[in-house]
């Protein structure tokens, strides 16, 4: 049978008090609607419809890879109003997932259980110890009959405690008969979507009720406030997905996760870790406290010390990296690489047993097997215009503040002196000098101050 979804994002989000639309706001790293879109995307659709309307374009902007149409709601009178503007989008048969734009940590195996019910007309459900604010479900002899929302209801209804999350499933058969019927005559002025329940369970039409695996699912975000804790109740569950898994995560209240993290047995982060994009670790690692690890990969057994920072890095095994190393794009290290503090790698490799202990900048380089590289050592990489290469051998000894300057390929085994300017390149095993010498005056007077 064919299903669409369909989510609902026109709305501005008076209460963000920003300029930005709210489905756009980010929560773990991600704007709001890209984790419906991803969530969605593991549902077998036939299309995805997103309602906009609120600095639409921005929206439309933010997802111009996605495969989504784009349905406008000029006005936002509601949510039915938003979903009738659907309905020339929606076949006659089948059914349609309506989701929330801010609701975002609904879960795909929640709408599987939605998508599967057999009846015309499921909605996810959930009790709720402090309801205030939702759509209380209203049940006669067990059966939903109605949905009020807290605006409308009386002061019985407002102690119900059963609430609409605001996710349905239901047939489009359902949604052509009764969404041009709605009327607005409600303390909101709104054409609400859930005054469809209403009509449908009049002319007989059961409505069935799911609940989520996790409260967080049928969680909305209205302000910052909300959207603060929300992100903390997410990074809470994705860190102990990762404890269940064996990952020693020293303080799950200071751990961060924005993005995918594969990750093997028996690592250990430390507190205040950030990680982004797509990120593997492998066994025995242990990550300091506050790295940025962006999109990057680390081998079994390497040790990350404080304050590191990793951006589409690959690191390799039995490395040691930091306190305060920061590994740009490209930067690439085999097995038993020391990298230390204040050293910057950009799109440079470093070959097995590679040491940078101090204060480098290896930008466009590759660095042979066991090289040492002094601490201040540069290479020069950029003529303000162009980027050149810098090739160090094996086993080569780079001395204190040594200037790389590319392009420039220096042998193996040489020993460039502390202190020099390398501009042309170095034959292996050479000892190589290039620098003012230096010079002794005797007896030097010290100039004197004028007194006249
Ligand atoms: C809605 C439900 C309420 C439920 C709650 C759960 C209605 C009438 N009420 O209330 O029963 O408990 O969700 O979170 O449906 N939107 C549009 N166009 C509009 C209006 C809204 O696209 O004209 C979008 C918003 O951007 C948002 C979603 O629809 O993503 C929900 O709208 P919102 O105004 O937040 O509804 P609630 O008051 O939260
Ligand atoms: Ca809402």
């Amino acid at each position: 049978m064919s299903l669409n979804v369909i989510i609902m994002a026109a709305g501005k989000g008076t209460r963000m008090k920003s300029t930005k639309p709210k489905v756009l706001q980010p929560l773990a790293g991600k704007p709001l609607l890209a984790h419906v879109l991803m969530t969605a995307q593991k549902i077998n659709s036939q299309k995805n419809i997103v309602i906009y309307g609120f600095e639409g374009q921005k929206v439309k902007d933010a997802f111009a890879d996605e495969p989504i149409e784009w349905v406008e709601q000029t006005e936002q009178l509601g949510t039915g109003h938003a979903v009738q503007m659907a309905l020339p989008h929606l076949p006659k048969d089948g059914k349609s997932l309506i989701l929330s734009g801010d609701v975002p940590l609904i879960g795909a195996d929640t709408l599987q259980k939605l998508v599967d019910s057999n009846a015309p007309f499921a909605m996810l459900t959930m009790q709720m110890t402090n309801p205030f604010g939702l759509g209380r479900i209203i049940r006669k002899d067990g059966k939903i009959i109605a949905i009020v929302e807290e605006k409308d209801a009386t002061d019985a209804q407002k102690q119900l405690t059963e609430i609409n999350s605001g996710i349905y499933c239901v047939a489009n058969e359902i949604l052509h008969k009764y969404l041009n019927n709605l009327t607005n005559n409600n303390a909101q002025g709104e054409y609400y979507l859930t005054d469809i329940v209403k009509m449908a369970v009049d002319d007989g039409i059961d409505i069935a009720t799911v609940s989520p695996a996790f409260a967080f699912e049928i969680e909305g975000v209205n302000d910052r406030i909300q959207l603060a804790n929300l992100e903390r109740t997410w990074q809470r569950h994705q860190a102990e997905i990762l404890m269940k898994n064996g990952v020693h995560i020293i303080d799950p209240s200071r751990f961060e996760l924005r993005g995918d993290l594969k990750v093997g047995r028996d690592v250990q982060i430390d507190i205040n870790v950030i990680f982004e994009g797509d990120c593997k670790i492998g066994d025995n690692v242990i990550i300091g406290a506050g790295c940025i690890i962006k999109n990057s990969e680390i081998a079994s057994n390497t040790i990350i010390l404080p304050y590191s920072l990793f951006d589409h890095a690959s690191v390799g095994e039995h490395n040691q990296i930091g306190p305060f190393a920061r590994l740009r794009p490209q930067a690439i290290t085999a097995d038993g690489v020391h990298i230390g503090n204040f050293v910057e790698l950009k799109n440079t490799q470093m070959a097995q047993g590679a040491k940078a202990n101090h204060l480098a900048y290896l930008g466009d380089a590759t660095i042979g097997q066991k090289t040492n590289i002094g601490a201040g050592t540069i290479t020069a990489n950029y003529d303000g215009v162009n980027k050149y290469k810098t090739v160090i051998g094996d086993e080569v000894r780079v001395g204190s503040n040594a200037v790389l300057i590319a392009p420039v390929v220096i042998g193996d085994r040489v020993t460039v002196g502390g202190g020099s300017v390398i501009t042309k390149d170095c034959q292996d095993d050479t000892l190589v000098i290039a620098r003012g010498r230096q010079v002794a005056i005797d007896d030097w007077v010290r100039p004197k101050k004028n007194t006249d």
